[in-house]
């Protein structure tokens, strides 16, 4: 990432005065693909807000996961063994592992909880990067653990080195986010999968892969190799990203069978409804909705990066579904201003720099998003 400047700021105001919005942008490639969505934001009530802060999914759920979930509302009076065991089978099938290496939870959440549960506690101490996505962390907290942090490097990156360094039998659980939540950046499957070979006969690796099929190459991407292959690894994944169920509340693990016994115990027991499984189960085998989700977050990102680009920004290349960048005010009253212009987006402050995350949505989201970026930009030059 280039370095940034003020001089972005300036450059900022300056394309946003010549007009930018009315021109250049609008020949985005979300317009002219056969998905586009038409801007219906003149028709909206005043309390519309454009909701780009955590990270959801609006290019979906699929038609076959919400067909399914009709079709399934029928047998509710019914405790869902069958559709469970339909779930499982998938995705034993898809993740090439028996059934019993599987615990699923009413998203990954409940699994981050869970394994917060197993390796936490009063004497646990989780390791981590910083910043990364912190619930897991969190939840062990709670319980008394400590969070041993390893900042990411100047490149955002993690620090695979410094980390394999304080794994010692100290540590109770080693949680890493690919790709990483909030900054979008990943660790290839070849690195994860040397570190994972290296410490997980220490200590057990927890790998949250919510994002992964949101990468270049999500099967050569995924830490599960190292879990066919014996080791003391545990990989979570949602339905909450690439098939927007966030509202749906589906997500798995899979780890030995000995550790999902154990995650079993402390945390989800059948937590999960019939019509969300079934809606699961169907989304998962949907690769025709699978490859529109990602091509719409894809073309999300270039109205992103585009706008960046024109505005003078520099930003971190997301293999995710948002993106982080740099902006020159402090990030929590960036936050607030902008929700005043009815974004939502996050504002947070790394390595003593202020950053955005903005979550990809739908072209008239993005477009409100850009709109009040360039308000948001230029009040804080005039103050200046
Ligand atoms: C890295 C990461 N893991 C897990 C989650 C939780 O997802 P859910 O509980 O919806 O599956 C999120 C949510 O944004 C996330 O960013």
């Amino acid at each position: 990432m280039k370095n940034f400047s003020r001089r972005n700021w300036l450059k900022a105001s300056m394309t946003a005065s010549a007009g930018l919005f009315a021109a250049g942008l609008h020949a985005n490639p979300l317009e002219t693909s056969p998905y586009s969505l038409s801007s219906s934001r003149k028709k909206r009530p005043d309390d519309y807000y454009a909701r780009l802060s955590s990270n959801e999914n609006p290019f979906g759920p699929a038609a076959s996961a919400k067909k399914a979930i009709k079709a399934a509302i029928d047998d509710s009076f019914l405790y869902p063994r069958e559709v469970r065991m339909e779930l499982m089978e998938t995705i034993a099938k898809l993740e090439g592992v028996s059934k019993d290496h599987i615990l699923l939870g009413a998203g990954s959440s409940e699994l981050l909880h869970a394994g917060a549960r197993v390796y936490g506690g009063s004497t646990g101490k989780v390791l981590s990067a910083d910043p990364t996505y912190v619930s897991l962390v969190r939840s062990a907290e709670l319980m008394g653990s400590e969070w041993i942090k390893v900042p990411l490097n100047k490149e955002m990156d993690h620090d695979l080195g410094i980390m394999e360094s304080k794994v010692t039998k100290a540590i109770s659980l080693v949680y890493l986010v690919n790709p990483n939540n909030p900054t979008g950046k990943i660790l290839t499957g070849s690195e994860i999968r040397g570190f994972c070979n290296l410490v997980a006969d220490k200590v057990p690796v927890f790998v949250d892969e919510a994002y992964i099929d949101y990468m270049d190459d999500p099967a050569g991407s995924t830490a599960v190799d190292c879990i066919r292959n014996g080791k003391n690894v545990i990989v979570a994944k949602t339905f909450s990203k690439v098939h927007a169920f966030a509202g749906l509340r589906v997500g798995y693990c899979i780890a030995q069978p000995e550790v999902i016994k154990k995650l079993a115990e402390e945390g989800p027991r059948n937590t999960l409804t019939g019509p969300s499984m079934a809606a699961a189960n169907a989304s998962l085998t949907d690769a025709e909705f699978l490859s529109y989700s990602v091509k719409m977050n894809n073309e999300s990102k270039k109205f992103i990066y585009g706008f960046l680009d024109k505005m003078g920004y520099d930003y971190f290349p997301s293999q995710t579904n948002f993106v982080l960048f740099p902006i020159s005010m402090d990030g929590e009253e960036y936050r607030k201003k902008m929700m005043v212009n009815k974004v939502s987006v996050r504002g947070m402050k790394i390595h003593g720099q202020d950053y955005c995350r903005v979550s990809m949505g739908k072209l008239e989201d993005l477009e409100m998003f850009a709109d009040a970026f360039t308000k948001v930009a230029g009040q804080t030059l005039n103050k200046g």
